[in-house]
């Protein structure tokens, strides 16, 4: 399947709601928290995935905003996992050439997480093949929040006039400055919604749902699949058909 994807028209951006990890727990009769340690597996296969393919962004939806909301145990174990797993997946980041981002509100993390973080960050920042993104603690209506923020503040010393805010000025007041929009979301787990992700950079972007794989059971022919349906899908951008240049 992997042979069928067209390498000159991959998806530049691909993020991804990687959701369903209680119900995969569940579903054996084991806690919540077995379906979250289930899931580091599943990120190294998107991860390499889009390594080995070319894809130059991928952002993952580790932890929202709202998750903070969640029963404090569940909360500890996925910081817990976070700052381990961000330790042991440094050297296969390297061996595949990945550097490492994060978006988010970055100092509500506990503080051994955000070390882990940084330190991940630092040490990858020379690889130049996918970024890989990880939006944690992170909102879209946050990111457009603190966006707006900025641009106030800038118009309040004077370097920006409200006349200048425009979407080049807005994309790059957000967390994901320097970052193409998305072009592909992949949501496991059946649900058709999008949890306050990325709101902006989803403007145009292509949804793909996948109804009947919980994220733990995620594996490298997923992405090739849903890559596949994204190139066979007609980015009008508004326009019609006939104006598209094929
Ligand atoms: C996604 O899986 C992981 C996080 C939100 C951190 P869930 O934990 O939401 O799993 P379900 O949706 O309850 O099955
Ligand atoms: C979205 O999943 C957040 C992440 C995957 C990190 P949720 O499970 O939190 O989403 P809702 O609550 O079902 O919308
Ligand atoms: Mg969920």
């Amino acid at each position: 399947m992997k042979e069928l994807i067209d390498l000159s028209n991959l998806p530049r951006h691909i993020a991804v709601i990687m959701d369903g990890n209680g119900r995969w727990a569940k579903k054996q009769g084991a806690a919540r928290v077995f379906g979250h340690r289930n899931a580091i597996k599943s990120v190294r296969e998107v991860t390499e995935g889009c390594a080995e393919l070319g894809v130059k962004y991928l952002t993952l939806y580790t932890f929202s905003t709202e998750n903070w909301s969640r029963p404090k145990l569940e909360i500890d174990a996925l910081m817990h996992l976070l700052v381990h797993t961000i330790r042991g997946e440094v050297p296969t980041l390297m061996e595949n050439n990945v550097r490492l981002t994060a978006i988010g509100n970055i100092e509500t993390l506990p503080k051994e997480c955000r070390s882990e973080l940084a330190e991940a960050v630092r040490l990858t920042e020379n690889n130049d093949g996918l970024n890989l993104n990880l939006a944690l603690s992170y909102s879209g209506k946050w990111d457009i929040l603190e966006a707006t923020k900025k641009l106030a503040r800038d118009v309040q010393n004077g370097t920006l006039t409200p006349d200048q805010i425009n979407e080049e000025a807005f994309a790059n007041a957000l967390a994901t400055e320097g970052i193409d929009e998305v072009d592909l979301m992949i949501r496991t787990g059946g649900d058709h919604r999008i949890s306050n992700f990325m709101l902006w950079q989803l403007a145009y972007a292509e949804l793909y749902i996948m109804n009947d794989v919980l994220w733990p059971d995620f594996r490298k022919p997923h992405l090739w699949e849903a890559i596949l349906t994204y190139q066979n899908r007609e980015r009008r951008f508004g326009k019609i058909s006939e104006q598209l240049v094929k």
